[in-house]
């Protein structure tokens, strides 16, 4: 972080950075049911945005991803705002247990990274355990498996087709195989599909997307081993892009080559005549020196894959850093022309900027949208559609961005379709919401 003002915090100043400015833990849970919004917030923004991160509850934790998870709710509606935190009430928070004690028991999940609702659940997810449904006034119902069925760990980043509300998703190990496993849930929340996938190494693997056909799995070379001290960028390893009918096997798995880089998230993928084209965050590499490295942060690029022949190309799209690409949910897996993505500087840590970024995936074409100087950081932005039946861009972004100076976060609004214009509605926050992962509109229905 280039933050200017770090807050003396409760674990003194040798910590790392992940205890430091904004990146350090809240204490408490709180609930506030009407904030000043400065502007005016869209009659037609109904629902609730929730953001998930990494908020350790007690002891220090050896890295910024092993935190305890907290959500962060925005009930959104009628014009008004209300906001509620509470901790994922796993055995981290309300046991003290260590993140050591939980690698081997996939029910002992921080669930720290992504928070996502399906057939009605709502489900606070990290990629090393199984999910914690939480209810949607953010308490903690408690570890869910999908009746007894899932039995390996669900990525952080389960995508959900528009079409048919399946859910798609994979589960990584890297102590014991199998190393990967894919898993179909259906419309109603039933897991109706699992299925071993054959990749050659252990990997950390955080990402995946879906095309209207299609699951597809990156296996890039961040590999695990005993002997490396955990995961290690390894280029000789290759990298691969798996193509696999959404209801087919490890048997039906076509591979393609692709140069060997890191990507921690797509935008999106779709079909387009003989190819499947994957957007993404991509890097050269990170993890070259282990856990620690960030090494470089990443750009947008695109892969295209040829069915036809079993090549692979890759585009880059754009020089901005950045991560934490979204798309119009509702364009999963389909043809979607628009893409939003916060900016990152690259460095040691992450390193949030004051800028986001709409990307034109059809023509290249971006806008940049500012929310101030260096002293300000701006999270990952999530697209709320305008209603059920509005089109691909029109509604609005919602992020958080925080000033170091004043300590201040503020939920900010923007009309998407005018992304460089003032945001249409801002509601500062008389608590701060620390830097975090991941997020999600949920409409009401
Ligand atoms: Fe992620």
């Amino acid at each position: 972080m280039t933050a200017t003002h770090e807050r003396p915090n409760r674990f003194g100043a040798d910590t790392p950075w992940f205890m430091r400015g904004n990146f350090s833990p809240i204490d408490d849970e709180a609930t506030i049911d009407s904030l000043p919004v400065i502007g005016s917030m869209p009659e037609g923004l109904s629902g609730a945005y929730l953001r998930n991160g990494f908020n350790p509850a007690g002891r220090v934790p050896w890295h910024w991803f092993f935190g305890a998870g907290m959500v962060h709710g925005f009930e959104i509606a009628d014009g008004r705002v209300s906001y509620r935190n509470r901790y994922v009430h796993t055995p981290y928070v309300d046991n003290d247990l260590d993140m050591m004690e939980g690698i081997a028991d996939l029910r002992l999940s921080p669930a720290n990274t992504h928070v996502i609702e399906h057939a009605g659940r709502i489900l606070a997810l990290e990629e090393a355990h199984l999910p914690w449904q939480l209810d949607r006034e953010l308490n903690t119902v408690g570890c869910f498996d999908f009746d007894g069925r899932l039995a390996t760990p669900m990525t952080a980043h389960p995508k959900v087709c528009p079409t048919t509300g399946e859910l798609m998703f994979f589960g990584y190990q890297f102590m014991n195989e199998p190393w990967l496993t894919y898993h179909r849930v259906d419309a109603a929340g039933n897991l109706v599909q699992t299925e071993q996938i054959e990749i050659p190494n252990p990997i950390m693997m955080h990402d995946f997307a879906i095309t209207e056909h299609y699951s597809l799995f990156f296996d890039l070379p961040i590999v695990f081993s005993i002997d490396n001290g955990g995961f290690r960028f390894r280029r000789e390893e290759g990298g691969r892009i798996g193509v696999m009918p959404r209801a087919g096997t490890n048997a039906d798995v076509r591979w393609f080559e692709v140069e060997p880089c890191t990507v921690f998230h797509s935008f999106n993928a779709y079909e387009q005549d003989d190819e499947i084209v994957i957007q993404v965050c991509r890097a050269s590499s990170i993890m070259e020196g282990g856990m620690s490295d960030l090494g470089d942060q990443s750009t947008p690029w695109q892969w295209n894959l040829d069915l036809s022949t079993g090549r692979s190309s890759e585009t880059h799209l754009d020089d901005h850093h950045g991560d934490f690409p979204r798309i119009d949910d509702r364009r999963i897996g389909q043809p979607a022309r628009f893409g939003y993505m916060a900016g990152l500087r690259p460095g040691a840590s992450p390193d949030f900027t004051a800028e986001i970024h709409k990307y034109d995936l059809r023509s290249g074409a971006v806008e940049t949208h500012s929310f101030g100087d260096e002293a300000v950081h701006v999270f990952e932005p999530v697209f709320a559609p305008a209603g059920p039946d509005a089109g691909e861009d029109e509604g609005w972004i919602i992020c958080l961005s925080h000033d170091d100076r004043s300590d201040v976060t503020t939920l900010n609004v923007l009309e998407a379709q005018d992304f460089t214009a003032d945001p249409v509605a801002r509601v500062e926050l008389p608590r701060r919401v620390p830097f975090g992962a991941h997020g999600s509109w949920l409409p009401d229905a």
